[in-house]
């Protein structure tokens, strides 16, 4: 094989609470990580050159040695010194759809379409449980991107328990443009605040983990019941996001307002979602926003819930 080619969606968080802190610096969670139609397309080729060179059609992502797919690829090379030596350099683009610093994962995606695709290209075969080991070696969503679909994550959000799917849901995502949250401030101002709320003990923090697989949300999810779903969505995030943002407080407000059955900041912002009860409502939604709020800065997106991850278009 010569070349690929990747679908890789956003994710959202449909629930996200953090529960204590870790002995590594990050913070333990329960989530659950749901997968969205809207996605970047990876496309990845053997190279004569011996190195690894990244595009990028978006002109604020870096294209160098930052850039987390750029990452996932050295790890390759990396962790496969002779595979790298046969197959020879690696051309990756990436066109880029998903906003960036927008809590929906998009580096992580990204990255993810990387691993699976030089596992394609070099024939590796590595299992889904390898790839999401080496993907949590780059970032703490990596590893759900790979399969993606609906799924509870806790741990550092690397522990993934998938979930029947939720398809053919629909939702109205709305980002502004020139808006970015950092995510280690997120946490770090999150745990300046409220780290006194933390559970300090591990077996306390496993029984508070092992809640979320029988919470009220996953009991949703079983059901597919729509409503309880939009009812159940839940970031802890939002504590510290919303009153240091005004713009994305009131984007929020304007969303909850809009009739849609819920809404909710996704990972730590600044998109906010609204999930809807037909495609029909999320267009009504979107109109009812971009009325509202004239702001040319703010993008909206009509996008669905999806069951899978990473997705291979086409392979020469
Ligand atoms: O793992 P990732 O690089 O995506 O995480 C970005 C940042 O988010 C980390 O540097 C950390 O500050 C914060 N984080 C955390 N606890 C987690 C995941 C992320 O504190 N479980």
């Amino acid at each position: 094989m010569h070349s690929c080619s990747l679908i890789a969606p956003a994710k959202i968080n449909l629930y996200l609470e953090i529960i204590g802190d870790r002995p590594d610096g990050y913070h333990e969670l329960a989530m659950i990580l749901q997968s969205i139609a809207l996605a970047d397309q990876i496309d990845i080729q053997a190279s004569s050159i011996d190195s690894i060179r990244l595009r990028c059609n978006h002109p604020q992502i870096p294209t160098d040695k930052s850039n987390l797919a750029y990452k996932a690829a050295a790890l390759m090379t990396a962790q496969f010194p002779e595979a790298f030596i046969k197959h020879g350099g690696l051309n990756i683009s990436i066109n880029k759809q998903i906003p960036i610093s927008a809590g929906l994962a998009g580096g992580s995606t990204n990255a993810a379409a990387v691993l699976l695709g030089i596992d394609l290209l070099w024939n590796l075969g590595l299992t889904q449980s390898e790839l999401e080991e080496l993907g949590a070696k780059l970032g703490s969503d990596v590893p759900f991107c790979i399969a993606g679909g609906t799924a509870i994550a806790t741990g550092r959000g690397e522990q993934l328990a998938p979930l029947p799917s939720l398809d053919n849901i629909y939702i109205v995502l709305a980002k502004y443009r020139s808006l970015e949250v950092s995510t280690p401030w997120a946490y770090k101002t999150y745990r300046q605040e409220f780290s006194s709320s933390y559970i300090q003990d591990r077996e306390s923090l496993a029984t508070r983990a092992a809640a979320v697989h029988s919470g009220d949300m996953v009991k949703g999810i079983l059901h597919k019941d729509t409503k309880e779903i939009a009812q159940q969505l839940h970031n802890d995030l939002e504590k510290v996001v919303l009153p240091e943002y005004p713009l994305v407080l009131q984007l929020r407000e304007t969303l909850a307002k809009s009739g849609a059955l819920g809404t909710m900041m996704s990972g730590s912002g600044p998109s906010i979602f609204a999930l809807c009860e037909s495609q029909q409502q999320a267009e009504e939604v979107k109109s009812h926003v971009r009325e509202t709020i004239t702001d040319q800065d703010l993008e909206l997106f009509v996008t669905k819930l999806i069951n899978h991850g990473i997705h291979v278009v086409s392979s020469t």
